[in-house]
């Protein structure tokens, strides 16, 4: 389950998009809730074990897995028809809005960046200052559910109107 679900009402079913899946984790885990999964890595090798796995739990035709360069922004033709938008782990300021964009009415995004907050020492440039993701999303199109910034972690979930 992506990291900030845990508990919340969340409508099963649809078009589940899991952005940078790595092994999948997260996309087996929407499959197996009834999503239609897209998901979208660039690694060759993430793909190709994300299939076997989803191969042996009998749900391959659940998952469209997709070789997926995200500098190249999202999926146009998925504009508008995400049930859940899944990016966990992988920051791309510059895909911020498109996420959102993915999602149908009252559809949920889950997004997990590495923060700065919580970290001791210089946590890098791949860490996302305190409040990116709040400041970032709540000028869009959204109901923040939730949001943590934890351990080295930040999460926010919310709801498109
Ligand atoms: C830390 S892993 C997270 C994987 C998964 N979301 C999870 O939580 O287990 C980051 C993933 O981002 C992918 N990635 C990095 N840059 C990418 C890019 N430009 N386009 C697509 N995927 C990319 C990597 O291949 C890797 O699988």
């Amino acid at each position: 389950m992506p990291k900030g679900l845990g508990g919340l009402e969340l409508r099963r079913g649809g078009r589940c998009l899991d952005v940078a899946c790595g092994l999948g984790e997260q996309s087996l885990w929407a499959a197996q809730q009834g999503f239609e999964v897209v998901a979208l890595d660039a690694s060759e090798v993430a793909i190709t074990a994300l299939n076997s796995a989803a191969m042996n739990l009998g749900i391959r035709d659940q998952i469209d897995t997709r070789v997926h360069d995200l500098d190249d922004g999202l999926p146009a033709e998925l504009a508008g028809t995400c049930a859940l938008v899944v990016c966990q782990r992988f920051r791309d300021v510059a895909l911020y809005e498109q996420l959102v964009y993915m999602l149908q009415p009252e559809g949920v995004l889950v997004i997990t960046v590495l923060s700065q907050v919580g970290v001791a020492g210089d946590p890098g440039a791949f860490h996302a200052p305190p409040g990116e993701l709040i400041d970032a999303f709540r000028e869009l199109d959204l109901d923040i559910v939730r949001s943590l910034e934890a351990d080295g972690e930040a999460t926010l979930v919310a709801r498109r109107r």
